[in-house]
């Protein structure tokens, strides 16, 4: 091994590397990786954050020059500058937005994948990592209580996932109708994630929402109402877990208006989709598995790294034929294997779903069920507290692991500086929303390390 590193030979016999270009990098390799590593296994760092792009700018001096500043230099100013002016996502209190808590295994293996650097848009060059990432998207099959025929691949993040989706729906409508005189049509909830309305826009056909019940889900009664008053709507979208409240559309319901008008019914489980390998919820996802389309960011609450998002077809073929990019160069493409190409709007594309793979592999499906389990745990303990508090309100029942609540008599103002102090102490990461129109706090829930009790204690 020691020798390998010295003459550059390696113990496999593989070949030497070519120095003549890029001189000896052998120092930089081992620094950054050595640095990787020493990353991977610290705590996070609750108070680092953005600077203003002036600031930063000066901080980091000029990288990039005609003869380069080396990789020590350089190494020194991501360490001492630029990663500090990032925020944590993996910090067990950062409960903003959707946040992140890859597991280290994960991050690893990450680092691994980089290295592979594996083309892995089609079979032909990454077959053995498409393999490891259709084992990840068959456990996802699975819990979906899909056919094994369903297929899909991994793409950047939720926003490209659903795009890819809408684009197969929409294909899929325009090979069996004819394009209706007043465009193509999406239904969905206001509720429904802006990359909806952002794929549409991109696609350009129209956003028609429907009206959510009291609770604020999109009901299969609703769904039939609109698809019953018009026509040209090739997708409903529907959500398992919103954004902004973490709330699961009746999905039994709106599969049965899909089912009856043969529309195709998307599932954006983007941040909720976790909660299927949850036994204690599960049972909100009933109708899940007559969708034709869903996604789930690993990168939000299945402990990967970003950017990752699963993207899985009921029937491929629809992928396929939306999908597959047609020319001359890529004639000697066989379309007969799995390309992960063929089946969303990219080519060139890392592996991304190996640090999930890897995960899974190491860690095992039941203590990733048990991993989402305790962070559903730790949002009801919260939510239970705030429940008992005198001085706050739960605004809506959870239903996944996000949390509103609100502190009566408080205004927007409050809770901006509430939000603020505790973000600047490195105490929490929690973040004002909207519902109905007030001003409330919100708190997501993925980090299996998160303790109620900090968040608790923290509480305004
Ligand atoms: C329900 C839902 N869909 C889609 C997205 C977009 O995902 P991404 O940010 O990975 O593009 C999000 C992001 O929070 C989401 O919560």
């Amino acid at each position: 091994m020691q020798k390998a590193q010295c003459d550059n030979t390696s113990v496999s016999g593989a070949p030497r590397v070519d120095r003549r270009v890029w001189g000896d990098e052998d120092e930089i390799v081992a620094a950054a990786i050595d640095y990787a590593r020493r990353r991977i296994m610290r705590a996070p760092d609750q108070v680092t954050g953005a600077r203003p792009a002036a600031d930063l700018a000066l901080a980091a001096g000029t990288a990039i020059t005609p003869w380069g500043i080396g990789g020590a230099a350089a190494l020194k100013v991501f360490d001492r500058v630029l990663a500090p002016a990032t925020r944590a996502q993996n910090g067990a209190t950062n409960l903003a937005y959707i946040p992140a808590a890859p597991t280290r295994a994960a991050l690893a293996f990450d680092a691994v994948t980089g290295a592979a650097n594996i083309f892995a848009g089609t079979w032909e060059a990454g077959a053995g990592a498409i393999h490891a990432e259709n084992e990840a998207l068959a456990w996802l099959t699975l819990l979906l209580g899909w056919p094994s025929t369903a297929a899909g691949c991994f793409v950047s993040g939720g926003t490209m996932g659903n795009l890819s989706a809408l684009i197969t729906a929409r294909a899929a409508a325009a090979a069996s109708r004819t394009r209706p005189t007043d465009g193509w049509k999406i239904v969905c909830a206001d509720s429904a994630h802006s990359s909806i309305r952002s794929a549409a826009q991109a696609m350009d056909v129209e956003v028609v929402t429907a009206p959510v019940d009291q609770r604020g889900h999109l009901t299969g009664g609703a769904v039939d109402a609109v698809l019953e008053s018009m026509t040209g709507v090739f997708a409903v979208v529907a959500t398992a877990g919103t954004t902004n409240a973490g709330l699961i559309d009746d999905l039994d319901g709106i599969a049965e208006a899909c089912e009856r008008h043969q529309v195709w019914l998307h599932v954006d489980g983007a941040y909720g989709g976790a909660g299927l390998a949850a036994p204690s919820v599960r049972h909100l996802y009933s109708g899940i598995e007559r969708a034709d389309s869903f996604i789930v960011d690993p990168h939000k609450w299945l402990f990967a790294p970003y950017d990752c998002c699963a993207l899985l077809y009921r029937d491929p073929a629809a992928a396929r034929a939306a999908h597959s990019q047609s020319a001359h160069y890529l004639d000697a493409l066989d379309r007969d294997l799995h390309n992960p190409a063929d089946l969303a709007l990219h080519l060139s594309r890392r592996a991304r779903g190996l640090p999930l793979w890897f995960s899974l592999a190491v860690h095992g499906t039941e203590r990733y069920s048990r991993a989402v389990e305790q962070t559903l745990t730790t949002s009801r303990l919260v939510a239970d507290a705030i429940r008992a508090s005198d001085c706050l309100r739960l605004t809506i029942e959870p239903e996944l692991s996000v949390v509103l609540f609100e502190r009566p008599g408080w205004g927007p103002q409050d809770y901006a500086s509430w939000s603020a102090r505790a973000a600047e102490t490195g105490a929490m990461l929690c973040v004002p929303t909207q519902w109905n129109g007030a001003t409330v706090l919100r708190m997501a829930f993925v980090n299996p390390d998160t303790r109620a009790s900090d968040v608790i204690d923290t509480l305004p």
